[in-house]
């Protein structure tokens, strides 16, 4: 299937990508283990995402704040299954637009994007606005090139997500 036909099997319309401006990204070439969970899944990042994440990671530690790794490098075959999931769960596409990228659109599939929880009970959700990983983030995750890609009211139409920030050199 190329990537129209896997669109079109989503039920992903050309003008639901193009009303929103949604960027096409290409999957990374070069990625590296970040960090592996203590259930031994090993998150994946390109090289200067990889650098950055971990002198992000050091910094916050000495700071005595969490930033646990919930995401990181996604492919567009994951991309893909998450969407199914959604859609075998009976959510319509337009709402799942609004929580995960289309397939070949997703800043995760560039090995710079993160999602980071500060604990159990904030994973993914927008109760981690609200912890201290998170304010800490605001003050301190632009000196290492992370930025907050999907605020409240973005423009991209996406729900609002804390956690997701996404590296650049
Ligand atoms: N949740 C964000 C939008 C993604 O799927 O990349
Ligand atoms: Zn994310």
């Amino acid at each position: 299937m190329n990537h129209s036909e896997t669109l079109q099997s989503l039920g992903i319309t050309e003008a639901m990508i193009q009303s929103r401006g949604l960027f096409r990204y290409d999957e990374a070439t070069t990625l590296e283990v970040v960090e592996t969970n203590s259930e031994g899944r090993e998150f994946m990042l390109a090289p200067a995402a990889a650098s950055a994440w971990r002198m992000m990671k050091v910094a916050a530690t000495a700071d005595g704040i969490p930033l646990d790794l919930v995401s990181a490098h996604r492919s567009v075959a994951r991309q893909i299954e998450i969407i199914q999931s959604k859609l075998h769960d009976g959510m319509p596409i337009a709402e799942i637009l609004t929580l995960v990228a289309p397939p070949g659109y997703s800043e995760h599939h560039t090995g710079r994007a993160v999602d980071i929880a500060s604990c159990a009970a904030d994973v993914l959700e927008e109760i981690f606005e609200s912890t201290a990983s998170f304010a800490w983030l605001c003050e301190h995750a632009g000196e290492y090139g992370f930025t907050l890609s999907y605020p409240r009211g973005n423009a991209l139409g996406y729900a609002y997500e804390p956690w997701h920030w996404c590296f650049s050199a």
